[in-house]
């Protein structure tokens, strides 16, 4: 077995763009959370982190919109925002092709994935990285689900893509952290930005950690987007990493903090 770990994290962009706008307590207890995940994946020594996040048309647009894609280059380049609004520097983070090249062979046994050898990262992978590894030193392997270009895969397709995932990672020598990225409820860049849906995202992440398959792929798109915003699509994400690691979740963080618009969260989960 070479899947070594399993975790999601929130992505948004306030984190490192207007932390100062925080209830500082909140910050702080969020950093700490990132911090523990990072210590987590360090001890763990893995050999790549494969990043499932949900991109926000910064490398696939409606003309060529990819339902997964998986990276396959040596390096990548991110933030793709201005450094200076996003609060991150603009780095060269380290990709590995030939693992790439392994991985979405054997994936496309059962999940047709697409795949680019170019990507520039937004605050969707930098947010979380720059937490997660500051230093940029271990090589990323960066995935996309399309959550933000009805229509989407499925949210049970979304796991299936998960356990296909795990079924290549337990196939290949290295050791692999697997870490998902997007948002619960949210409504951003609409009017609405700023509110949260606390309790659907309490009932969301109860069923995550049960690894409530039924519970969390029953939600309907239509549903979703009237309760929790089209923010809350990126769910997928989450659910990708429940189908990858088969066990229980711990959340470490969970606190809506309206400034970053959005509830943050820090979570593992059993591999299983
Ligand atoms: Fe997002």
């Amino acid at each position: 077995m070479t899947m070594v770990y399993a975790g999601i994290c929130c992505h948004a962009p306030g984190i490192t763009s207007r932390p100062e706008k925080a209830n500082q307590e909140d910050l702080s207890l969020l950093l700490n959370q990132f911090d523990r995940l990072r210590n987590e994946i360090e001890a763990v020594r893995p050999d790549a982190i494969f990043l499932v996040s949900a991109e926000h048309y910064a490398n696939f647009f409606n003309d060529n919109m990819p339902t997964y894609a998986v990276g396959m280059a040596n390096h990548y380049e991110g933030p793709i925002e201005d450094p200076e609004w996003l609060g991150i520097a603009r780095v060269q983070v380290p990709g590995n092709s030939s693992l790439s090249k392994r991985i979405v062979a054997s994936l496309l046994n059962d999940i047709d994935v697409s795949y680019s050898e170019e990507w520039k990262f937004d605050h969707g992978m930098m947010v979380p990285l720059h937490h997660l590894t500051p230093n940029y030193d271990i090589p990323i392997i960066p995935s996309n689900i399309n959550c933000q270009s009805p229509p989407f895969t499925s949210l049970a397709r979304s796991y299936e893509f998960g356990a296909a995932l795990r079924k290549v990672f337990d196939n290949m020598p290295e050791r692999i952290a697997l870490i998902g990225t997007g948002g619960t409820s949210h409504w951003p860049c609409t009017p609405d930005s700023g509110k949260i849906n606390e309790a659907w995202d309490r009932e969301f992440l109860s069923y995550w950690q049960d690894n409530n398959h039924s519970a969390m792929t029953n939600y309907k798109d239509e549903d979703v987007l009237n309760i929790a915003g089209q923010g809350a699509f990126e769910i997928r994400t989450s659910i990708a990493i429940a189908g990858a690691a088969g066990g229980k979740g711990d959340i470490y963080f969970y606190q809506p903090i309206p400034e970053f618009a959005c509830g943050c969260l820090v979570a593992s989960m059993e591999v299983k």
